[in-house]
């Protein structure tokens, strides 16, 4: 992969690091930056010394959205012919290890859609999420009106979306939208030992785990619970549901080899 110009990788032990990184644009999402993005994101799922990522921005800016200067001067013809903006999101969705999104200062728009996509989002005190679409004449074109939808409940989805309000750490707390607030400056740190716990673990089960969870959100309970189900009789193939199970019971720490 050539050198990227807009994102800083980087690895910590076992978590893959990637950190948006564009500060004249309060990493706002431009084209070659999800390109970028992407590839790294490859490279980490397909890396087998990594069990899982976390994607972070800067102090200011988790990223203000879709760069907005890059797509002023689109026609509909040019949207439809590039098939804006799904072709280039949409990676995340397509790696198979746990993608945690560290969110501080502004989740905004494309920001808010993009830490979404992640499996969890941890925020830190001055995280702010939004989806200011409705302010420059368009509607949320990466999940918003989808995902905010599922994460928080129709009204205040619907609240965020017709008005454009942000909301703080603490209410995307208080409505399910991040699993957990930390102090800004224990961020990165908090994300990664998280990132390392879920390392630790068999891989080829934290991602049925993944899997499983994720089924959630695209199936009836009935096909839900009956993946999970086979997904669950599925880990009896591994070696490693035999060596935790063992440890278990010889009471020692169990060894996974990710088989
Ligand atoms: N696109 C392009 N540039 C952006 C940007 C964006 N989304 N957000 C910020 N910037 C740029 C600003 O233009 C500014 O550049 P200059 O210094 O060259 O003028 C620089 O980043 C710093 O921004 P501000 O001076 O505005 O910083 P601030 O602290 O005063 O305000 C802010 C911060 C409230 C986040 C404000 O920048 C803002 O409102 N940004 C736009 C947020 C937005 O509307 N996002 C939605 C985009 S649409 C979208 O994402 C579609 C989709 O669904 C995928």
């Amino acid at each position: 992969m050539p050198m990227p110009e807009h994102i800083l990788v980087e690895t910590r032990g076992a978590v893959g690091l990637v950190r948006l990184n564009r500060p004249q644009a309060l990493n706002a999402l431009c084209d070659a930056l999800m390109l970028e993005l992407g590839a790294a994101l490859r490279a980490f799922d397909a890396d087998e010394a990594i069990g899982a990522i976390v994607l972070t921005g800067s102090e200011k800016a988790f990223a203000a959205g879709a760069d907005i200067k890059e797509m002023k001067d689109r026609g509909f013809a040019d949207v439809v012919a590039d098939d804006f903006i799904g072709n280039r999101w949409e990676t995340v969705l397509e790696i198979r290890k746990p993608v945690i999104a560290a969110v501080a200062g502004f989740a905004l728009g494309g920001g808010c859609e993009l830490a979404m996509m992640c499996d969890l989002i941890i925020a830190a005190d001055t995280a702010k999420f939004g989806q200011p679409e409705i302010t420059l004449g368009v509607i949320p074109g990466a999940g918003g009106t989808q995902r905010l939808t599922r994460a928080v409940g129709k009204s205040k989805a619907m609240e965020m979306i017709l008005t454009g309000r942000m909301m703080d750490a603490a209410e995307a707390e208080r409505a399910g939208l991040v699993a957990r607030v930390v102090p800004a400056a224990e961020l990165i740190d908090e994300a990664v030992k998280l990132g390392e716990r879920i390392a630790s673990f068999s891989r080829p089960v934290v991602a049925m785990a993944k899997e499983a969870v994720n089924a959630a959100f695209e199936s009836s309970l009935a096909e839900g619970v009956r993946l999970e189900r086979r997904l669950f009789q599925s880990c009896f193939a591994l070696a490693d549901r035999a060596e935790g199970m063992a440890a278990f019971a010889e009471k020692r720490k169990p060894v996974f080899v990710h088989r």
